[in-house]
């Protein structure tokens, strides 16, 4: 039972208040329940899922530097209440109207006090330190996530792979080294579990440890000097989410992480606009062209004005929106990750003529997007921002990929710090001030801050196609991309920049894309950002039907639906195309070729045409990537699809009403 305290009168009438209210929050359709108790005088919360126990009570609070604790030797003074059932519409994303429907509660304690909000998905709760607390030194977060069965799963990042550029791994809980997180759960009871955070901003990000085979405990990324958060104004902490859902599928179409984030907070939203692009990029992680220019040999050097043009002229006829170009200013000579301050963002190398670029993609309606690799050193890219983002606004531009190769921010702090969380959201706020779109290469793993701020595109944070061009391991793995929408994929946007179909690779043979090009049609579906890159050179592209369906695909959705998936084996994605009828579906296997059965039960009524993307009968990754069979059928919801997916392969269709 609580304990009530009778401290004075102020405290009396809490606690007749906390009497009245139990501190419980149940979600709108009764199914998740969430507690919290403060016996022995430490506060915990537990969690239940149809009247089950799922999360025994685990400890909530914080240690302190010097060694003071929050969140035990006090008592619950009070509780309040609330409930929202509300809608909203995201400005992109994978679900046009999104609806909030949750019941909360505030509990107030001596020294802490704790929100939550129980949604029919998940749950969400964070910490609000109050004001008397005065600005104190974090150490570490005491919360846990203690779970009823000790014998549950978990696919998992280590946090000992940088930019978490990283395969996940399913392990029991106790192989887990430390863990970025998302970190996600196959419940041996069945049910799936998702845990991360949702709107990280001026506080540290949270990664988890094992405590016992069915225990994982919080460690917050720390500063240089050992603190993890140094808190001055912003007195609450990130939200701690935790999905719960009987499919695999369920956890992707949850969206209690962006519920979680505030409101949008650009007023005029009409210059954010999702995409596709092309770029003066792959060739380049092949090693065919140079970032660099050298006078000595310039025919070496890929961001010139003539390829640019050449780019920009392919994606004003096939309907890409954007062109990136790696490599056109200057400072990318000799080693640039040490001598960062050579980076200029406004001057190019003589053989790009910026001005004629910006004025020839404005003449043919395409957007160019702006490189800036900052090597992380963001004290001196803050010195040219203004200059360089109004340049470009100035231009007509309003997209800018960021990049912060290096281990440390500034040479001191991890990128996922409280330090390298703020200077990267400075970024984000600088570049709504321009009208500038970021998509942020090197990142903080997402939390949803997007919704706050939809300029903040899309990012990497992921094991992208980039690693097929020279990692020494061959590639990415097949299974990865049947694993990267259930762990990277629930935090948010991957620009993961799919869409080869030129497999060779002359300069690395030892790697290559492990893909057929059936799946990576099938991924821009399954693997979702506003703005998705079409990454081989136009060259590969050209004469070849597959390519119709990088014409055709959209990068911003209606609604989103998981047919079926088996995390590392195989899955089904739908979505309808935002303002439009039409369907589009991905399906992806790992290394193992696959027939599925597809019911069409999301098709509205009526007849539909299906453009189908299939591995042709005699396609595998390995020995036949390219053969791609297409053809077109006419189905209906009540219709089920037979499909055969090769060795790491795919099938992309899309799916238009016939009545139109
Ligand atoms: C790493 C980024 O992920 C990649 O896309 C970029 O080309 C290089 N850094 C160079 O900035
Ligand atoms: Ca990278």
């Amino acid at each position: 039972m609580r304990k009530i305290a009778i401290i004075g009168l102020a405290a009396a009438l809490a606690a007749s208040c906390a009497r009245s209210q139990e501190p419980v929050v149940t979600s709108p359709d009764g199914s998740l329940q969430l507690r919290i108790d403060d016996e022995d005088g430490v506060l915990r919360y537990s969690v239940s899922k149809d009247g089950e126990c799922i999360v025994l009570p685990s400890r909530l609070g914080f240690e302190l530097m010097g060694g003071n604790t929050l969140g035990d030797r006090t008592e619950i003074l009070s509780v309040e209440k609330e409930k929202t059932r509300t809608s909203w519409e995201t400005v992109w994303g994978e679900q046009r109207i999104i609806e909030d429907r949750h019941n909360g509660m505030t509990v107030h304690t001596a020294n802490l006090d704790i929100e939550v909000r129980v949604f029919d998905d998940g749950l969400g709760f964070r910490y609000i330190f109050p004001e008397h607390l005065g600005d104190i030194d974090i150490r570490e977060e005491l919360t846990e996530y203690r779970f009823a069965r000790g014998d549950h799963k978990a696919w998992w990042m280590p946090r000992s792979e940088p930019y978490y550029e990283a395969y996940a791994e399913h392990t029991g809980f106790a192989d887990i080294t430390e863990a970025y997180t998302p970190v996600t759960i196959t419940g041996a009871d069945g049910r799936f579990y998702s845990i991360h955070e949702a709107a990280l901003l001026d506080f540290a990000k949270v990664n988890l440890i094992p405590e016992d085979s069915g225990t994982l405990k919080t460690s917050l990324t720390k500063l240089s000097d050992g603190a993890a958060v140094h808190m001055t104004l912003t007195r609450t902490s990130p939200w701690r989410t935790l999905l719960v859902s009987d499919t695999a599928g369920g956890l992707i179409e949850s969206r209690v992480m962006l519920n979680l984030n505030e409101p949008c907070k650009i007023e005029d939203t009409s210059w954010i606009k999702p995409g596709k692009y092309i770029g003066i990029w792959w060739i380049l992680h092949k090693y065919l062209y140079t970032w660099y220019y050298d006078a000595e040999n310039p025919q070496e050097h890929g961001a010139t004005t003539e390829r640019t043009k050449r780019y920009i002229d392919f994606a004003a006829e096939n309907d890409i929106q954007g062109v990136l170009v790696e490599g056109w200013n200057v400072g990318w000579n000799g080693d640039w990750m040490r001598n960062s301050e050579n980076f200029s963002f406004t001057e190019a190398y003589p053989d790009y003529d910026f001005d004629e670029v910006m004025s020839y993609a404005r003449s043919k309606g395409v957007q160019m997007v702006i490189h800036n690799e900052t090597a992380a050193n963001t004290e001196h890219y803050f010195s040219q921002i203004d200059e360089a983002y109004a340049k470009y606004r100035d231009a007509g531009m309003h997209y800018v990929k960021t990049g912060n190769v290096n281990l440390l921010m500034d040479g001191k702090e991890e990128h996922d710090s409280q330090y390298g969380v703020n200077k990267l959201h400075e970024i984000v706020e600088k570049a709504a001030e321009y009208q500038i779109c970021i998509d942020e290469h090197e990142p903080c793993i997402p939390t949803g801050l997007c919704r706050t701020w939809p300029n903040l595109m899309t990012g990497e944070a992921i094991r992208g196609q980039e690693h097929d061009a020279w990692e020494r391991d061959g590639g990415n793995k097949p299974e990865h991309q049947t694993v990267c929408p259930f762990i990277r994929g629930l935090a948010g946007p991957m620009d993961y920049t799919f869409g080869t179909f030129d497999f060779s690779n002359p300069n690395s043979p030892f790697s290559r894309v492990r893909t057929t090009i059936a799946k990576q049609l099938a991924q821009y579906v399954v693997i979702y950002s506003p703005l998705q890159m079409a990454s081989d050179d136009p060259s590969a592209y050209e004469g070849v039907k597959a390519f119709d369906f990088i014409r055709d695909v959209p990068t911003d959705w209606e609604q989103t639906k998981v047919v079926d998936a088996v995390i590392g084996d195989y899955i089904i994605t739908a979505r309808q195309e935002r303002n439009g009828s039409d369907w589009y579906l991905g399906a992806i296997t790992d290394e193992n070729a696959r027939d599925l059965q597809v019911p069409l039960s999301f098709l509205g009524k009526g007849e539909w045409l299906a453009q189908v993307y299939a591995d042709a009968p005699d396609a595998s990754y390995e020995d036949n990537p390219t053969a791609v069979a297409y053809s077109e059928m006419e189905v209906t919801a009540a219709s089920t699809l037979d499909l055969h997916l090769a060795t790491s392969g795919g099938c992309a269709i899309r799916f238009i009403p016939k009545s139109r």
